[in-house]
């Protein structure tokens, strides 16, 4: 994945009024509107200049929009969502920064508008998802490269439609690059409520693999479980449960884990390992001890390259 220049890749200038953000909330404009024309209007984007607390340093800009030519697409945003991984883009944190300034959002689903005369793949109409991250999505327009962009089927829910491109890949590469796993083995993850380990649920259901959750204790626990066994999740534990030995009794009926996937850290990371299935690389690395995937992005193959 690569971040590329002027305001993150758009062919966008930036020449800009501050202070629209609240004006824009009162208004209660969202970025998914839902259609594009081609009536020319306003284009707007939550632009950061800085690193650093993001209610502090984002700001809602105009833009003007460039035009659009040769292998151009300019592109209305319907619909973009708030990852955690850019809220750390904006803080500075993360392993992959834009040069500044730069729109927030790495992924969205966006309308094509007009395409330019040596666009080959795409036409007005089209829905397209960023091809990788940094293209900044947070905003109304902008006009993008062909090859940033990926056409996506129209008949797939506008909200999974924006929301394809991080947590669900993540979860099949999770699932897929580090063991090789069969149907009615067994995978353990913490934080499994969240968008990623909802993904696995349901991505691991499909691949008929087992999946044992591990959510943090809260008063509606029933209805969480609930929710989560309604997207194929075999069992859901707290990670107070997960500790006691009662635990164990589920791999009568399962096997233990051969793939563990962390994104919490310290003892909740322990207790995952505690379940794992002894000698659980199946692939050719020596240097693996344990199939944890800690994550975000530097997905670690053994424990002790892990950043928590
Ligand atoms: N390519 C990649 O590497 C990649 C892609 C996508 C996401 N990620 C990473 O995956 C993780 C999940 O992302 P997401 O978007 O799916 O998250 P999300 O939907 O915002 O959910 C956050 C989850 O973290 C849990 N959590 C927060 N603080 C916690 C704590 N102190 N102890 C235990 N659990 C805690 C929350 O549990 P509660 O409901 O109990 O608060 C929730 O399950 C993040 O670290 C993200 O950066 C990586």
């Amino acid at each position: 994945m690569s971040i590329s220049g002027r305001l993150t890749g758009a062919r966008a200038r930036a020449p800009l009024h501050a202070g629209l953000f609240e004006t824009w909330l009162r208004r209660g404009r969202t970025a998914s509107s839902y259609s594009a024309s081609s009536e020319p209007s306003k284009v707007r984007a939550l632009i950061y200049g800085n690193h650093g607390d993001p209610a502090k340093v984002i700001q809602l800009k105009n833009l003007e929009l460039t035009a659009v030519e040769g292998s151009d697409v300019h592109v209305r945003m319907l619909a973009a969502p708030v990852n955690p991984s850019d809220i750390n883009m904006i803080q500075g944190n993360y392993g992959l920064l834009p040069k500044l300034p730069a729109v927030g959002g790495n992924e969205g689903i966006g309308q094509v508008v007009a395409v330019g005369s040596s666009v080959s793949r795409l036409k007005p109409g089209d829905w397209v998802i960023p091809a990788s991250a940094g293209l900044g999505t947070w905003r109304t327009e902008a006009v993008f490269s062909e090859e940033a962009l990926i056409g996506i089927p129209k008949d797939i829910p506008l909200q999974s439609a924006a929301t394809l491109g991080v947590n669900p890949c993540t979860a099949y590469r999770m699932l897929v690059d580090f063991e090789q796993l069969q149907p009615g083995d067994s995978v353990i993850q913490n934080a499994s409520n969240s968008g990623v380990g909802q993904a696995v649920i349901q991505i691991a259901s499909a691949l008929r693999l087992k999946t044992i959750n591990v959510v943090r204790d809260r008063p509606d626990i029933q209805k969480l479980t609930d929710r989560l066994k309604n997207l194929g999740a075999d069992y859901v534990l707290t990670e107070e449960e997960l500790r006691i030995p009662e635990t164990k009794t589920i791999f009568k009926d399962v096997p233990l884990p051969r793939l563990a996937l962390n994104c919490v850290g310290g003892k909740s990371s322990t207790e995952l390992l505690r379940h794992l299935a002894l000698q659980g690389p199946t692939k050719p690395l020596p240097e693996r001890t344990l199939s944890i995937v800690t994550f975000p992005v530097h997905v670690t193959p053994s424990l002790a390259g892990s950043p928590e």
